[in-house]
């Protein structure tokens, strides 16, 4: 309790030192109840970049933190810097007392005086991210396939030229670089992978196996190259009656055309003795679901992925591209980042966009949130005005809006950071 006698000390938001990360990596067990090996604590730190890290202290003691990593992410139109927000974690003896709410304003007014004008994050529980203005940007499914009875359709593409070569991950990791970089240009949210976060892809440790088989790796290659590969972990088992019931669990799956694509996916589901292919983390509009000749076997279930916020209004719109022509004033309110708050004329064709402050009458009222959701292509910005989240004074002005910034491919992250 608080006493005259023994007040709380003052929290101070400030960046870490190096010094700080023994201290770090105690809140953030505490707060993510698990323990890290170091291994995997020496993986995270590579990640890091301390200068972007916001600590919370009492006196010495760090009590909350969150960090900015510099991404390079495949927006609509082309990759741009943006800031991936992560390692967000208050000790539990401080939680609800409004630390992040002051680590997550500070970082927001620092991006605003000076970094990039987008940040991302990935959110432990989908209720904490909408308070500061972020919206759910992207979707991810996952599928529970029974592989008895799953095939591919007939009009499934194979090319007889391809063939599979069964790989350790490490050993082939020069190619599977190759094979995402090409790809991550074919999706909005799709972020580099520098050397750090390929080590913690293919990690394989008992930590990262967590109770399953090494890391796999199939690779779909013809004279040419790598067009394609797979990495998975297997859990074996066996029914009351001995049959075959081991699991097999996906992690990337990227190929370079459909044909190796449709490939790796026929040989996750024809392995011998898999029962089931436990697919987390696909994109919303994965092709396999045109593949499989009984798409009611993926057994979808919808998940939450990235959360987006606009952290300027004027710089963020201008920096992705738009599908078609849109002009529009639209009525922003932002309580955590007031410099957004109020009317913007965003007008956009295909070749590129502007968006200025204006005293036009607005088109569309919105929260800062919908423009973070639909940011990256993937929604439809009807659902929002049936929701009563939004609102036009103009009629048309939601649906040219809707359509000027959806994206073909739908958005997704990938990989979570
Ligand atoms: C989530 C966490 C960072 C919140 O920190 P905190 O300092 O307690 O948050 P604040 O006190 O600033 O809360 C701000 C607001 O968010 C709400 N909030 C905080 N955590 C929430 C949660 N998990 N679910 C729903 N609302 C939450 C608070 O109730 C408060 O609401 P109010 O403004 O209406 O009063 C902290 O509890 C934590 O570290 N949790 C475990 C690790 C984790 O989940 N980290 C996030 C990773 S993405």
């Amino acid at each position: 309790m608080n006493t005259e006698a023994n007040p709380r000390p003052e929290t101070v938001i400030r960046p870490m030192e190096d010094s700080d990360w023994p201290q770090w990596v105690e809140v953030d067990q505490e707060a993510f109840v698990d323990d890290y090996s170091p291994a995997r604590t020496d993986r995270f730190k590579a990640i890091l970049e301390f200068d972007r890290t916001l600590g919370a202290y009492e006196g010495d003691r760090l009590v909350g933190a969150t960090a900015g990593l510099s991404l390079t992410m495949t927006l609509p139109g082309g990759p741009r810097p943006v800031c991936g927000v992560s390692a967000v974690c208050v000790l539990p003896s401080h939680r609800r007392r409004g630390i992040l709410s002051r680590l997550m304003r500070t970082q927001l007014e620092s991006l605003h005086e000076g970094g990039e004008p987008l940040a991302l994050l990935y959110a432990s529980e989908g209720a904490i991210y909408g308070r500061f203005g972020y919206g759910r940007a992207t979707d991810s499914l996952f599928f529970r396939i029974p592989t008895r009875g799953a095939r591919l359709a007939d009009h499934a593409p194979s090319d007889p030229s391809l063939r599979l070569r069964v790989v350790r991950p490490a050993a082939a990791r020069d190619e599977l670089e190759k094979v995402f970089e090409s790809v991550m240009a074919s999706r909005p949210g799709l972020y580099a992978r520098g050397p750090a976060v390929w080590d913690a892809v293919l990690a394989d440790d008992e930590e990262a196996r967590r109770g399953r088989s090494s890391l796999r790796c199939v690779v779909a290659e013809d004279d040419g190259g790598v067009r394609g590969y797979v990495l998975f972990r297997t859990k074996a088992g066996v029914t009351d009656h001995d049959l075959p019931d081991a699991e097999l669990r996906l992690s990337d799956l990227f190929g370079l055309d459909p044909a190796a694509y449709a490939l790796l996916w026929r040989h996750v589901l024809d392995r011998d003795l898999i029962a089931r292919v436990f697919a987390p983390n696909r994109p919303a509009d994965d092709p396999i679901m045109h593949l499989l000749a009984e798409p009611r076997l993926l057994n979808a279930g919808w998940l939450d992925d990235m959360w987006a916020r606009v952290v300027d209004v004027d710089r963020a719109m201008p920096y992705r591209a738009y599908s078609s022509p849109v002009d529009v004033v639209l009525d922003v309110t932002d309580t955590v980042c007031p410099w957004n708050a109020g009317r913007w004329r965003l007008s956009a064709d295909t070749s590129g966009a502007t968006c200025h402050r204006t005293n036009d009458p607005a088109d569309i009222e919105l929260p800062v949130n919908v423009l973070g959701a639909a940011y990256l292509g993937g929604r439809t910005l009807g659902a929002y005005e049936a929701a009563g989240v939004i609102r036009e004074s103009r009629p048309g002005a939601i649906r040219a809006l809707s359509a000027a910034m959806s994206w073909d491919t739908l958005p997704w992250g990938g990989l979570m950071f």
